[in-house]
């Protein structure tokens, strides 16, 4: 794809005048897109669409993924009580924790929500506080090493998340001590899953386990479908998978008896492309090495070079045509902060605006004040007009919760 210069008509450099740098924007129009292409490619299957929340939790985006018509899965209470505030049914949340106390469990119990155990020790108090009255869904750990890299790598033997398959026998145990109604078994094993066929063994996991279980209503596959950030990268084939694993499901259906629902809790395919990250550059300097670009933004705003390596495409807004240049861009953080290395850009002058691509998926939600540093405002292009869905923080927000003693 071009880099854009517009969003829905709307000129990307009228944004920085409008609303300042660092700026995040997200073009609704792209999520509502993403959200049909799954549905359409999971047309076969009865299909519900959790959205995870945690990619992207702006109250406005979780509105925008509502109207499309899908539901949510959150992590925390928190992200519970925001899709609440968005307007979904407690019927339309999945609450899928990862070892939270059990307060946490019992409050959004009490808000009618749905829990995905994720422990045999949560199993027990589940069942010994509530027995079978309550319906839940079980997280299961399908062993299954997939992903981008370790660090997103969540369905394997070693990672601390769900059940182990192998405790099935256990899972089954608790079920049957507590009569816990069961109508839902999840796996999510990671991000940034390329092959259909990882999903298929996922399923196949699912399928064989949910045999044990006689009052199923769903299958839940989780995320992790890959987005391209690179040019001319690959993504997941979501048609391909739609149709690979909605085979799979309707003669897993037909064997079980009953026609269940497939759920899938994409993060990155509904918010990644959606979401840019404008910046302004503020310093361009030589060594003997390299030129550096330093920008006004850095791992506070967008932590996922230095955390995963990840590559996220951008481009110089202001001097489209200019000559190539091979820059570091780095951040403003007084630490180690690149935001890409050796990359060609159309040369760069000092206040030029720069574009980071893929900023929809955890960006903002996972930005920080790191070095003190205020977090940039959110514009959403709605309509084909932007609006405004967080303000920029201020000094008196980064010292709101301090208590300043007098000495
Ligand atoms: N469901 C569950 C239970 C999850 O834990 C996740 C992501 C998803 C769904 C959505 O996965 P997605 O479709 O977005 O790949 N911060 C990392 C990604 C961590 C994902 C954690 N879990 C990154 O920026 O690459």
């Amino acid at each position: 794809m071009p880099n854009p210069t517009h969003i829905q008509g709307v000129s990307i450099a009228s944004l920085a005048d409008e609303f300042g740098t660092p700026l995040y924007i997200y073009d609704g129009e792209k999520i509502t897109a993403q959200v049909k292409t799954l549905q359409a490619a999971f047309a076969a299957v009865p299909l519900k669409i959790k959205y995870a929340t945690k990619a992207l939790s702006n109250i406005n985006i979780l509105k925008v993924i509502r109207k499309a018509g899908a539901g949510v899965d959150a992590v925390s209470i928190e992200e519970v009580r925001l899709c609440m505030m968005a307007g979904y049914t407690p019927s339309e949340i999945m609450y899928t924790p990862s070892g939270v106390s059990f307060d946490e469990i019992q409050e959004a119990v009490g808000m009618g929500i749905m829990i995905n155990l994720d422990s045999l020790p949560l199993m027990e108090q589940f069942g010994q506080t509530y027995g079978g009255s309550i319906p839940a869904c079980i997280r299961i750990n399908p062993h299954i090493m997939a992903g981008g890299n370790i660090k997103i790598s969540t369905g394997h033997s070693e990672s601390k998340f769900g059940i182990s398959i192998e405790q099935l026998p256990l899972i089954l145990e608790a079920v049957a001590k507590y009569k816990l109604q069961i109508v839902g078994l999840h796996i999510h094993t990671g991000s940034d899953i390329l092959d259909a066929e990882v999903f298929l063994r996922g399923g196949n996991v699912l399928f064989e386990a949910a045999m044990q279980f006689s009052n199923l209503k769903f299958l839940d596959f989780g995320g992790g479908f890959k987005v391209a950030y690179k040019p001319n990268d690959v993504s997941t084939d979501v048609i391909e998978v739609g149709r690979k694993v909605g085979e799979a499901f309707q003669e897993f259906c037909k064997k079980y008896g009953r026609q269940l629902e497939l759920w899938l809790e994409p993060g990155k395919f509904l918010v990644s492309e959606a979401g840019y990250l404008l910046v302004k550059a503020n310093v361009v300097k030589q060594s003997p090495t390299a030129a550096f670009v330093g920008v006004d933004t850095g791992l506070n705003h967008l932590i996922r070079p230095m955390m995963y390596d990840a590559y996220h495409s951008l481009y110089n807004l202001s001097n489209p045509e200019g000559k190539k240049v091979k820059y570091n861009v780095v951040g403003y953080i007084c630490e180690t902060d690149t935001i890409a290395s050796h990359r060609e850009l159309d040369e760069v002058k000092i206040g030029d605006l720069l574009v980071i691509k893929n900023a929809g998926a955890y960006g903002y939600s996972m930005a920080s004040n790191y070095n003190s540093r205020l977090r940039p405002p959110e514009v959403l292009i709605w309509d084909g007009k932007p609006q405004l869905i967080r303000k920029r923080e201020d000094f008196e927000d980064l010292i709101r919760n301090q208590q300043i003693l007098e000495f």
